[in-house]
């Protein structure tokens, strides 16, 4: 009988987050530096067949969702050959992707067809300038574009992931929300969080959600709490009244949700991650072909894990208990 995937705070692990390569099409402002990254090389990254073993083993052990990350997970050649092949393993029942959306809407209905449920589309900006500006270089039509092929191919229910940066895109909200308004789409406001980077600039750039309240309150749309959405761990979700859509808030800064957390994570290099803030990391890649070890591995991670993440603790430079990661979000996913 397979252990089930459960940490030492009582916590049971059913999601895996697999992050597929950590490349990128983009280097958006919060996530990569100027300069970019240097990304691995390819022998490291984990093949579809060794991911679609992980995902074997691992369902075996009570894991029911699984969400594919990057970097950008479209820039890897025929993505909907890995969804197919994570579909067919018995016990999966939903297969997401985060993606930039740039690559998408060509896409689309080969990844459905392939068995992806639904997709996060990460978008901080409508406007074509400030997008180009954020992402370095992006074009938000592209983006506009996928959103609207989502919706066509029946790939829904579609959030939009924006990350809220003070004096960068906080002057969107209410564009946003009317956005949730006018179309059947989850908007989800992200506080930028401090991962692998917790310098000045973040700190200078961090604001908390209220702002989101303030405005619906100026515009007067009334807002209703909203708890029916598929998959919405660590969003706390409302609709304005009359909406076609939601929105949700994210606040992992200034209220941590990790008392509720069901997700352990494998980076493209084959590191298993218990917690994404965190350091602690063990690689998988010299267990595949043997599923005691993955499985061994996997429960050993798991027992590391910790309560939860400090990212608080950075805005007051307090002394951190553990050691935060020196990865980006584009290496973790
Ligand atoms: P759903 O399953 O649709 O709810 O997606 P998700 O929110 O799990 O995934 P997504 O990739 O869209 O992540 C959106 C945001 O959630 C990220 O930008 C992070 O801010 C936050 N997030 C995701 N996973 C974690 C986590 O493990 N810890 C923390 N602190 N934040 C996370
Ligand atoms: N803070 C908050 N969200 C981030 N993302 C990437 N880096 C950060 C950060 N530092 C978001 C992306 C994507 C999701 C997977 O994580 O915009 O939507
Ligand atoms: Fe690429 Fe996503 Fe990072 Fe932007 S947030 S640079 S789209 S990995």
């Amino acid at each position: 009988m397979n252990r089930p995937l459960i940490d030492s705070f009582g916590r049971v692990h059913d999601y895996l987050r697999i992050s597929v390569t950590d490349r990128c099409n983009l280097r958006c402002v919060y996530c990569m530096p100027p300069e970019g990254m240097e990304f691995e090389p390819g022998y490291k990254i984990l093949t579809y067949e060794e991911i679609a073993e992980v995902v074997r083993v691992l369902a075996g052990m009570g894991v029911r969702k699984v969400r594919l990350t990057g970097g950008e997970p479209l820039v890897r050649k025929e993505l909907e050959t890995l969804v197919a092949m994570i579909a067919a393993v018995p016990g999966i029942e939903d297969i997401a992707l985060t993606t930039n959306g740039i690559f998408l809407a060509p896409k689309a209905a080969k990844l459905k067809a392939a068995g992806l449920t639904r997709v996060n589309i990460s978008l901080d900006s409508l406007r074509a300038d400030r997008f180009a500006f954020i992402t370095r270089g992006g074009d938000v039509r592209r983006v506009l574009d996928s959103m609207d092929t989502c919706l066509q191919v029946g790939l829904h229910p579609i959030k939009i992931n924006v990350v809220l940066m003070k004096g960068i895109n906080d002057d969107e909200i209410a564009d946003f929300l009317r956005l949730s308004i006018e179309r059947p789409l989850q908007i989800r406001f992200i506080e930028y969080m401090p991962i692998g980077h917790q310098d000045k600039g973040w700190k200078a750039s961090y604001m908390p959600l209220t702002a989101i309240f303030d405005r619906c309150r100026e515009m007067g749309w009334k807002v209703i709490p909203c708890h029916t959405i598929r998959g919405s761990g660590p969003s706390e979700n409302y609709r304005i009244e009359g909406a076609q859509g939601s929105f949700g808030l994210i606040h992992p800064v200034s209220d941590h949700f990790c008392e509720t957390c069901n997700r352990l994570r494998l980076t493209a290099d084959g590191s298993i991650k218990p917690c994404l803030y965190w350091s602690d990391e063990f690689n998988v890649r010299k267990s595949i072909g043997n599923d005691d070890a993955i499985r061994e591995l996997f429960l050993k991670a798991l027992h590391l894990k910790p309560q939860n993440h400090e990212m608080a603790k950075v805005l007051d430079d307090e002394k951190q208990t553990h050691q935060p990661t020196s990865r980006r979000m584009s290496q973790i996913g």
